[in-house]
């Protein structure tokens, strides 16, 4: 396990994805604010308690709540002076099949005035490719109206040893984003780390 790292980490929707990846971060040694709009989740957190069962979440967060980290708010101004940006919010699909970025595009307003330059902004939510470039790019699957069958996906119990142990594949707006995003995710994990100059090329690290 990583020690010793002193990052200051803020991640900008601290639901699912969001929490898992808080408390980890947390528990490896890094400074973690996290932002969400839910007060309902703020609370939880703060009170030392898990927002969603997740294997070994609840004991990450008691564990760190006992030192004040990961330290949740639904205050963005918060995360002025952080190193490092995760925005985690949901991306739902909308009503013609393609994914909301709304919110991305709220959290990115939401930190904008906070974000200093040289520091790294990871998107950790899933969107079109181009969307980081203030485009938004097709990408998303469209199904014509159909019969279908529909199954229940409730979520997998592993996310978080999934993301301590899957290989992370990243790719920078440019390329010195994407070797800092690189040299983030090696510096808080024990994971293989790909980089990816753009969606549709080769990986070229
Ligand atoms: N890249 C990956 O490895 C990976 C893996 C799984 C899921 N995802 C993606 O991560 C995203 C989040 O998924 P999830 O399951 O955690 O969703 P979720 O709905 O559980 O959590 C999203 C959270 O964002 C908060 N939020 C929304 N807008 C906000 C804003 N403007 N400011 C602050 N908080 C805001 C919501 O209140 C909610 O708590 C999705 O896009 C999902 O597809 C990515």
């Amino acid at each position: 396990m990583t020690s010793g790292n002193t990052t200051k980490v803020a991640v900008i929707g601290f639901g699912y994805i969001g929490s898992v990846i808080g408390a980890t971060l947390a528990t490896r040694g890094c400074t973690v604010i996290g932002v969400d709009r839910d007060s309902t989740i703020v609370e939880t957190v703060m009170s030392g308690r898990s927002p969603f069962v997740e294997d070994t979440l609840e004991e990450r967060i008691a564990q760190g709540s006992r030192r004040g980290d990961p330290r949740v708010t639904t205050d963005a101004s918060q995360v002025a002076g952080c190193d490092v940006y995760i925005i985690t919010v949901g991306t739902p699909l909308s009503q013609t099949f393609e994914a909301d970025t709304d919110h991305v595009q709220a959290a990115w307003s939401a930190i904008d005035p906070y974000v200093s330059d040289g520091s790294l902004v990871i998107v950790k939510s899933t969107v079109p490719p181009h969307t980081n470039r203030g485009r938004r790019g097709g990408g998303v699957c469209r199904q014509e109206h159909r019969r279908c069958l529909l199954p229940g996906t409730p979520r997998r119990r592993h996310a978080i040893s999934e993301f301590e142990s899957l290989p992370i594949i990243v790719g920078g707006v440019t390329e010195r984003a994407g070797l800092a995003a690189k040299a983030f995710w090696e510096s808080v994990l024990d994971v293989d780390v790909y980089g990816w100059s753009a969606a549709r090329s080769s990986p070229r690290w």
